[in-house]
């Protein structure tokens, strides 16, 4: 070894690691060949699965939303679950995995990460990856800093926290109707859901304004506009920062436009008030990286916080918007795993034919609409949609009743597709498809799923 080699490097070199990684590989590649299509449960796992599920409702303080576990293995889109089922993951842990289940890159990286020193990593002790995919993101976002943290609401806190302690004394945030930002005690007053905030104190100063009508584009603008003035003008300097969800999510995929969000960024900038654009959920799946690279928006950016399909979260910002020393920290960065997928995930999308008009993204949601299209003509009144942008897909069943659309994304369940619902009147039905490796063919399966459920109404 050179003296100025690191004995990482030999080790990762090694051609026992090679050979381990290969086999490896290939033993789970054997254990995928059975997953290649959905599949009802084993009815000899049926009793100790209800039983696991029952068991974990107990020790958690409340059942799950559906009976899911997973076994711990999958094929791209297929996931397996422990009662022996096969079924379509098009909900993805709510986005997370992009990649779909058991992706030999990840499956790489995570082999990596298990010969690294330590499993998790923390703002006092964090190894050379952790730089590498700091670069990785400020490179990507023209945003110069980067804060690593573990959970969506950690990367969204600390945006906040920074943009509080830039525009002192202001105390207040602008947020949009219907929006979602966590559920920390300071999310939960952002996120507009009485019931995720039902009990707890307030903790912080949130002031609505309508979001994006497309039925109404420019009268909804208009409104917005002059909605944050009136706020504005209500509490002179009052506002350290305005909270965007470029597509809102869990409100039910609505995305806004170019020409709704620009004007009100020039007026928050006018005002100097904070540019927070939340894109735990659209990173990655709108086709730019950014959601904000999509709509145009990069020159008003000030602070961004991403996650989920990141595996690793951030908060992104400005200079300007540098925190002063004791402001941020944590225990946690992320795991050695995490961050070890997270710089292979945006080597590969970044490397690849993902994003931009013609890329796989906007592909796959052109056909989503196709496909639902055709449904909505065999079967009027049966669905409206799909709504959404890039790998943010929701369709309303029928009129969009709460109770009616839960009925139907347990039937989906049962048939072997997860979904998930979104939004209030109505409520829609919501996927977040692991767009990075799925296929024509599996939208064609799902979306044959979903009809016969409709159909039988
Ligand atoms: C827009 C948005 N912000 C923040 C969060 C919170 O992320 P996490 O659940 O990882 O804390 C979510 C989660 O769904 C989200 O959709």
């Amino acid at each position: 070894m050179a003296s100025s080699d690191l004995f990482v490097n030999a080790l990762l070199k090694d051609h026992r690691v090679a050979t381990a990684k290969e086999l490896l590989l290939a033993a789970l590649q054997d254990g995928q060949k059975e997953i290649c299509s959905v599949r009802p449960p084993n009815p000899n796992l049926k009793h100790s699965y209800d039983e696991t599920i029952a068991r974990f409702s107990k020790s958690r303080g409340g059942p799950l939303w559906f009976p899911y576990l997973g076994s711990g293995i999958g094929n791209g889109p297929l996931v397996e679950l422990l009662d022996g089922s096969v079924k379509y993951d098009f909900i993805s842990g709510i986005g997370v995995h992009f990649f779909g289940h058991s992706h030999p890159a990840l499956l790489d990286a995570s082999i990596d990460a298990a010969l690294s020193d330590v499993a998790i990593q923390g703002h006092l002790q964090q190894n050379g990856d952790s730089v590498e995919l700091s670069m990785l993101l400020t490179e990507a976002s023209k945003l110069p800093h980067c804060f690593l943290s573990t959970s969506g609401a950690m990367a969204t806190e600390n945006a906040l926290k920074i943009a509080f302690q830039k525009n002192f004394p202001a105390q207040r945030i602008l947020a949009f109707n219907r929006c979602f930002a966590g559920r920390t005690l300071a999310l939960a007053q952002i996120t507009d859901k009485p019931l995720f905030r039902e009990g707890l104190p307030p903790t912080l100063l949130v002031d609505y304004v309508p979001f994006f009508d497309p039925l109404r584009p420019e009268e909804s603008s208009q409104e917005t506009l002059r909605a944050i003035q009136k706020q504005i003008s209500r509490y002179p300097k009052g506002h350290a920062a305005m909270v965007f969800e470029l597509v809102q999510g869990e409100g039910g995929s609505y995305p806004g436009t170019s020409e709704f969000f620009i004007p009100i960024m020039q007026l928050l900038k006018e005002n100097h008030i904070a540019v927070f654009v939340d894109e735990v959920q659209t990173f990655g799946r709108t086709p730019q990286l950014f959601a904000y690279q999509y709509f145009g928006l990069q020159d008003y950016i000030d602070i961004c916080s991403i996650g989920k399909l990141s595996q690793v979260c951030a908060t992104l910002f400005r200079d300007e918007y540098k925190p002063k020393p004791g402001l941020l920290s944590q225990t946690f960065t992320g795991g050695t795993a995490s961050i070890r997928c997270t710089i292979a995930i945006l080597k590969i999308l970044l490397q690849g034919d993902f994003y931009g008009p013609g890329g796989r993204i906007a592909r796959l949601h052109a056909f989503f609409v196709e496909k639902f299209l055709e449904i909505a003509k065999r079967h009027p009144g049966t669905v409206n949609g799909p709504f959404g942008l890039g790998g943010l897909v929701a369709f309303t069943p029928f009129d969009g009743d709460a109770e009616y659309t839960k009925k139907i994304v347990h039937a989906l369940f049962d048939e072997g597709l997860l979904c998930f619902i979104a939004g209030s009147s109505p409520t829609r039905i919501r996927m977040l498809p692991p767009f990075a490796i799925l296929k024509e063919a599996d939208i064609i399966a799902a979306t044959a799923i979903i009809e016969k459920i409709l159909i039988q109404g």
